[in-house]
């Protein structure tokens, strides 16, 4: 079949000589057109503060990025030119006036004689207190009153509390209706994620004991061996909670935990997961220290080789307080899950990267096969989003011999360990669906506000009271309090093993 081709526009990258740029969404778009998934007439306008020519963006920024990050780059010797020819380079700063004007005028150009009808993706790939300019530049000069379709693509972290959230799509109201505005959270790209519906509602063994009755808790962890690397000046103000927590992981945890929704359209799937975002019991101080853990990485040593602590990371001060982990546990206070806690876990520089959802059912009755023949292990369903995605099921069964030893047993399905099976990576859906107007897998304005409300109260209670940082170091599987918040409920988190790494 061939592949559904989006309505053709101009797509526009602010921040175009950026990391993000270089490393996802430049081969995100060539992986597209690799795919044959734009149109002929679609063009995409990186727009960056450095002086470059055409030729000179393409060689020494556009290239090398495709070179290192696309992971079809073994065709770039035969499409290269091809695509390059598609990418204009506008340079400009978007605090000169001029620019946006120029910027018009360059846009008019583009889309004369071409068939875009207009159409055009603004992606604002720039640090957010750049938004704001941003936004009134192109509202200024008129930019966005065009014919065709107007959306606006942006980036995480939508804000830095629920109220700093609020003015930030206020300011976004102004100028683009909620229709035209879609949130990243490229969590949702991935394949595995867009699999939990699948799973979920397809499965009819699932869905009828996705619930307190057989569920006796849930793990969410997406852990990381890398370190803070060049982003200490963003990261020391956001931290591992509003970077990973406050979108991806209540994302996760939304889509594991919410109910059918009445069809597949975007409304229906976020009304349902909001529903999801305002059960969550808020953590009242008490239980921010009780259930929530912080962490920050000391030296150590990862895959071997000794790596520096956090505070020592480029641009992060020497006494930061800072947390690179976290580790929650969260009560939905629903029917479905009354009584079920969701553990949730991220970090920096954790021994394996690893991004994996974990039902552990509950036990049953010993009475038939007792411990001498072994301790029955618990029956989980394990959903692995990253490196591997697929799922297993850990069923008990009897080892063959003449005893009754009871051992656990997988049935399981990698989607991708077999050679030739080369997943779209998250940004290339992400892409792809904004061209062809798709908001499901982006963020609405309620799921962010909902997120901000659980945040905020756990935010406060830390930045009241000084950690004791370093508390874990790299290489570990967090702070001794993270294995203490299970182990205090008679449970354990079931880590990923570091042959995943392989
Ligand atoms: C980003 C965070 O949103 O997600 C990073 O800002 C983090 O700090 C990254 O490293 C993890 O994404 P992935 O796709 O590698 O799991």
């Amino acid at each position: 079949m061939a592949p559904f081709k989006p309505d053709p526009c101009l797509f526009l990258i602010f921040g175009a000589t950026g990391d993000l740029a270089r490393k996802k969404l430049f081969p995100a778009f060539y992986n597209l057109y690799i795919d044959n998934f734009l149109p002929a007439s679609t063009r995409l306008v990186a727009v960056g503060r450095r002086p470059y020519n055409q030729d000179a963006f393409r060689e020494q920024i556009l290239l090398p990025s495709l070179k290192t990050f696309s992971r079809r780059a073994d065709k770039l010797e035969q499409t290269f030119a091809g695509f390059a020819a598609r990418c204009v380079y506008f340079q400009s700063d978007i605090y000169d006036p001029q620019g946006y004007a120029r910027l018009k005028d360059l846009l008019r150009q583009l889309e004369e004689g071409r068939a875009t009808g207009g159409n055009r993706v603004y992606y604002l790939a720039v640090a957010p207190v750049h938004f704001g300019r941003l936004v009134a530049g192109l509202r200024e000069e008129n930019i966005l009153a065009n014919s065709g379709w107007q959306r606006v693509i942006i980036e995480k972290p939508f804000g830095h509390d629920l109220e700093s959230a609020r003015r930030l799509n206020r300011l976004l109201d102004q100028v683009f209706a909620e229709e035209e505005i879609y949130r990243i959270d490229h969590y949702l790209g991935k394949e595995m994620i867009q699999n939990i519906m699948v799973i979920r509602f397809a499965n009819a063994f699932f869905e009828p004991v996705w619930n307190n009755k057989y569920i006796d808790h849930v793990q969410i962890s997406s852990v990381e061996t890398v370190g803070v690397g060049e982003r200490g000046g963003y990261y020391e103000k956001a931290g591992a909670l509003r970077d990973m927590v406050q979108n991806h992981m209540l994302q996760l945890l939304a889509m594991i935990a919410m109910e059918p929704p009445s069809s597949l359209a975007t409304g229906a799937i976020r009304d349902e997961k909001v529903k999801i975002l305002r059960s969550l019991r808020s953590l009242n101080p008490e239980a921010v220290r009780r259930d929530a853990v912080r962490g920050q990485y000391g030296e150590g040593f990862i895959e071997g080789k000794p790596v520096v602590a956090y505070r020592q990371e480029k641009d992060v001060a020497a006494d930061s307080a800072t947390e690179t982990f976290v580790a929650l546990k969260i009560f939905i206070d629903n029917f479905r899950w009354a009584g079920v806690p969701f553990y949730i876990r991220t970090g920096k520089r954790l021994p394996v990267k690893s991004t994996e959802i974990i039902l552990q059912f509950k036990a049953l009755p010993e009475v038939l096969y007792f411990k001498e023949y072994g301790e029955l292990q618990p029956n989980l369903l394990v959903i692995r989003v990253q490196p591997y995605e697929g799922v297993f099921v850990q069923l008990n069964a009897k080892r063959p011999g003449n005893n009754n030893y009871i051992v656990p047993i997988r049935l399981d399905f990698c989607q991708n360990c077999e050679a030739g099976v080369n997943s779209p990576e998250a940004y290339e859906r992400l892409l792809y669906d904004a061209m062809r107007g798709d908001r499901t897998l982006f963020t609405g304005w309620e799921e962010v506000e909902q997120s901000w409300r659980f945040i905020d109260p756990i935010a406060k209670v830390w930045a009241a009271a000084a950690p004791l940082f370093p508390n874990y170091a790299a290489g570990q599987w967090g702070p001794e309090a993270a294995a203490s918040l299970l182990l205090k409920d008679g449970r354990r988190w079931w880590n990923a093993p570091a042959a995943q790494q392989e």
